[in-house]
């Protein structure tokens, strides 16, 4: 890709990856991703972060495009390879420039890259730097998602620079957001994959940049948002507290016993107006199961039992949705034995990052009878009564009652 001009003097320089499909060994990205970089060309010249190293080559031949022959500063937004990957070729290409960060991305950046001291110049939080007509100014941000984080600001232009926040994994030629309902998705599965476990200092972050003006954000994943309120109104609705009227059902069957209760469970989920998503854990892309997470106020927990426990892959999405932290409600069970297990003991054993109430799981032996159907929709009813008392029903819902 070649560099683009998202203002006078502001160029994209950095990569799309069409074909990545995993990122971290971890977190599927069924539509690739991009590596942002952007060059401020002035008086002085300052890159706001590199890319990931696989695609150095990209940002160099976009450098060398735009006939830049010196680089007086390369704004280092967050230590993590993807974006400072190149960080190394760079400093060599450009043996005058100097990065400027704050001192935990600058610790970082000298143990994970072997980066000599001297290259660095220190920012604090609200610090400015001239590049003579523009002028850059530094938020410190931690915690989005690693501790060193900030975001970096040109005043004139009233751009924000997030690097990793407000992004997300999308390959796609369009510099800035065209299709808003295909970018809503992509941030809201990057939201859920990456930044879910630190909402709350999200919040604080979104706070802290409240009265900046902002004509421009532009992330280093993802097209830019031209209309910034788009993605910031996104983010709102999901560090917020509100959970919807949903019921997230992650489960494995091995011979159809907790299938049977499953299905039956939905359908009843479902005559109560009760919303539901329902990942059969064989076949599931974990990216979605977060994404479903962001909002529900219930997690409903199916497996089979497997050598007295639950089903590894069970055990799997459990400790995923623990560490994703998101802001469910209640939690409860549902699975069959063959002669015994400690099935619910296990996996509410790993739940303690979960602020959730348990409701009385439903673990029975062999296939379903009728005692067990009686059970779910005893299950059923304390849901849909839990979602009444904390006010998540709406009022069509409160009338199927
Ligand atoms: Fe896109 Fe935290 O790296």
């Amino acid at each position: 890709m070649k560099p683009r001009q998202i203002k006078p003097d502001i160029y994209s320089v950095g990569a799309i990856d069409w074909d990545r499909r995993l990122f971290d060994e971890l977190i599927p990205l069924p539509d690739g991703t991009s590596y942002n970089s952007y060059l401020i060309k002035c008086e002085k010249t300052a890159l706001i972060d590199t890319i990931d190293p696989t695609m150095t080559h990209v940002l160099i031949k976009n450098l060398n495009k735009l006939g830049v022959d010196g680089i007086d500063y390369i704004i280092a937004n967050h230590a993590e390879q993807d974006h400072s990957g190149s960080l190394q070729s760079i400093l060599k290409l450009y043996p005058e420039s100097r990065i400027v960060t704050n001192p935990k991305c600058r610790d970082l950046l000298m143990d994970l890259f072997l980066i000599p001291e001297d290259r660095f110049v220190i920012v604090n939080d609200r610090d400015t730097l001239s590049l003579d007509d523009k002028t850059l100014e530094f938020i410190y941000a931690p915690w989005i998602h690693w501790p060193e984080t900030m975001l970096t600001y040109l005043k004139e232009d009233k751009i924000l620079f997030p690097c990793d926040f407000l992004g997300s994994h999308l390959a796609t030629s369009d510099l800035f957001v065209t299709d808003e309902a295909r970018v809503y998705e992509a941030a809201k599965r990057y939201y859920a994959e990456i930044m879910m476990p630190f909402r709350t200092i999200i919040k604080k972050n979104l706070e802290k940049i409240k009265d900046l003006e902002i004509e421009i954000i532009a992330p280093s994943h993802g097209p830019a948002y031209a209309e910034p309120e788009f993605i910031l109104s996104a983010y709102r609705d999901w560090v917020s507290d509100e959970v919807k009227n949903e019921v997230v059902i992650p489960y494995i069957s091995m011979h159809g016993s907790t299938k049977e209760m499953i299905d039956y469970f939905v359908n009843a989920l479902i005559e109560k107006g009760i919303t539901v998503k329902q990942f059969n854990l064989t076949k599931t892309d974990i990216g979605k199961l977060a994404m479903a997470l962001v909002d529900a106020a219930t997690i409903v927990i199916g497996s089979p039992t497997v050598l007295v426990g639950p089903h590894p892959n069970v055990i799997y999405a459990t400790y995923l949705a623990n560490v994703l932290k998101p802001k469910l409600k209640f939690a409860s069970l549902i699975g069959s034995y063959g002669w015994g297990g400690r099935m619910v003991e296990q996996i509410t054993g790993m739940m303690s990052n979960l602020k959730v109430e348990l409701l009385e799981p439903v673990v029975i032996k062999g296939f379903p009878k009728e005692k067990d159907f009686k059970a779910l929709d005893r299950l059923v009813d304390e849901i849909l009564k839990k979602h009444e008392e904390h006010n998540i029903l709406n009022k069509e819902v409160r009338g199927l009652k």
